[in-house]
């Protein structure tokens, strides 16, 4: 069996609800493994929750709840929103699942056994207010502590610390042999430019227990639980070894035994790890360390996306400064919410979202752009020829044989914004293609009824082709184009976007429109 296309998003904290950069994140994962689906890739896609922690533990805390109670509640919803977002993901991983603790297990025993793990004396300042420990960094300009700390105490703890320290020559080596590990080069840059500059130190890997309970107790000293961040990371290794995948079963080799499913899936090393800005180092640095001790293969690509403000400014829970994805969504449908957000906004820099630019690229590009273009090509087909699909004819297949082909390459290189843009230009090149021709007026001419046959063919193709193109990204519309064409099933095949693939004499369904305007 061949090893699928593996790709993850980051794993939300369940301290909250969804907002507009966790929907962002899963959209544009969705659609890179819709298009590797529809490009005849087998495709696994894994998204998830981190449960563990400090800041799933004040939650709870603040809820009244145990972590537990309050991370079931939470994850119904998390689920929830997958749903809403139309993601395709194949699984879905909770860090409090015992699948995935079993795995984290196994790496630390690994570990452990190797000598790669020990135990030292941390002395450092804490502020039990924040429950965080603080450096000097941390102080303001006269040397004292902000207010929000609190008291701030000298704390002495044992704690046990992973060997990372003496990976940092190779893992500089392994960026610069490997140049698109991380992605953009920006990102990658900036790792390069941190790790030729800072001296890793040991990673702290474990919080006593009697401060922090909220997390996997160390198999090898019960009065400690796992750091957060070991055990978050470990999810994108921890499923495909629970499933039985023998790349991650086998290099755990006598500590751990996988259950696993009928015929396991073969996903290891993942090859594409979708991730925002923020968290770069723990998936470009740490991450790799860990699967090297050991003995994983590392991921192909971490693929780091920007962030998005709103109005210019940061998304805060706590000055209201949010976009709620599912309000959008209940308003606007899923589809206009997907289509802004990936053509809005590329893989890499930051996004602002203003009310004022989804509403415009709604009415323009969505409902007087794809929407009219169907509608009104559909519509004429219906009037003038019955709805029953005239001869074929090739006045418009270099344009579209030109636009799938860009559409693919940009793909294939995960420029999804590039593939919208590409292939808007089919849209608007067929829009203009009706005011060219202009089938209401051959329609009261019967001496160009053969013209008028031609022109709608091109015009009803050219809707089948976008539909098959924008799958990916708006896979409830094009099942409906697909349907208001009479063609059965949904466009998830890229090889049906070659021209000539609408049959003459089929039968259309019946138009409506895709994209209702929303006039003031
Ligand atoms: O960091 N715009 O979880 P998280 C775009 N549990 N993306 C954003 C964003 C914004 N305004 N805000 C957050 C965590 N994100 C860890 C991850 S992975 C082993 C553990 C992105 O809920 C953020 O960059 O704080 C991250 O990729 C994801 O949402 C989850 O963030
Ligand atoms: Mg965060």
């Amino acid at each position: 069996m061949s090893k699928a296309f593996y790709i993850t998003t980051a794993i939300d904290y369940v301290n909250g609800q969804p907002h507009l950069g966790h929907a962002y994140e899963k959209v544009i994962t969705d659609v890179i493994a819709r298009a590797r689906r529809s490009l005849g890739q087998e495709v696994f896609f894994l998204t998830g929750l981190d449960e563990h922690g400090q800041k799933v533990q004040q939650a709870a805390l603040a809820d009244g709840k145990t972590p537990q109670a309050y991370c079931d509640q939470l994850a119904a919803d998390w689920l929830a929103f997958a749903g809403q977002l139309g993601l395709s993901n194949n699984d879905f991983v909770r860090t409090t699942q015992s699948r995935h603790q079993e795995v984290v297990c196994a790496m630390l025993n690994k570990l452990h056994d190797q000598g790669d793990l020990y135990k030292a004396e941390y002395r450092g300042w804490y502020s039990w207010r924040q429950e965080t420990f603080l450096t000097d960094k941390d102080r303001q300009p006269d040397g004292t502590w902000d207010a929000i700390y609190g008291e701030v105490v000298e704390l002495v703890e044992h704690n046990w610390y992973f060997k990372m320290s003496q990976h940092q020559a190779w893992l500089i080596e392994y960026l610069e042999a490997n140049p698109t590990f991380v992605q953009p080069d920006a990102r990658r840059n900036e790792v390069l430019g941190f790790l030729k500059s800072v001296k890793l130190e040991d990673l702290c890997i474990s919080r006593p227990k009697a401060r922090l309970g909220w997390g996997i107790p160390l198999p090898f000293d019960p009065d400690y639980v796992n750091y957060v961040w070991f055990d978050a990371l470990s999810n994108y290794f921890s499923v495909p070894a629970a499933l039985g995948d023998p790349a991650a079963v086998a290099p755990l080799g006598k500590y751990y035994q996988s259950a696993g499913v009928p015929s396991p899936p073969h996903l290891w090393p993942a090859d594409i790890q979708v991730i925002g800005k923020d968290i770069v180092k723990f998936h470009a640095v740490y991450w790799p360390i860990m699967l090297k001790a050991v003995g994983a293969p590392l991921p192909r690509q971490v693929l780091v996306h920007g962030w998005w403000q709103k109005d210019g400014a940061k998304i805060s829970k706590s000055t209201g400064n949010l976009v709620d994805p599912v309000a959008v969504i209940n308003e606007w449908g899923l589809d206009a919410f997907r289509f802004y957000v990936v053509r809005e906004l590329a893989i890499g820099p930051d996004g602002n979202w203003t009310d004022a630019g989804f509403k415009s690229r709604y009415q323009a590009e969505l409902a007087n752009g794809l929407g009219n273009l169907v509608n009104r090509s559909l519509s004429m087909l219906k009037r003038y020829r019955n709805g029953i699909v005239p001869a074929r004819h090739d006045e418009l297949a270099p344009d579209a044989a030109k636009v799938v082909a860009d559409t693919q390459a940009l793909l294939a290189k995960n420029e999804l914004q590039g593939a919208l843009q590409s292939i808007w230009q089919l849209v608007n090149r067929a829009n203009q293609y009706v005011d060219q021709t202009k089938p209401f007026s051959l329609a009261k001419d019967p001496a160009q009824a053969q013209r008028l046959d031609e022109v709608l063919y091109n015009l009803a193709e050219a809707c089948r082709v976008l539909a098959v193109l924008l799958w990916p990204f708006l896979p409830g519309t094009t099942t409906k184009i697909y349907a208001q064409l009479g063609l059965p099933g949904t466009p998830d095949q890229f090889e049906a976007a070659k021209w000539g693939g609408l049959n003459a004499g089929n039968i259309i369904g019946d138009p409506a429109p895709l994209f209702p305007r929303k006039d003031a």
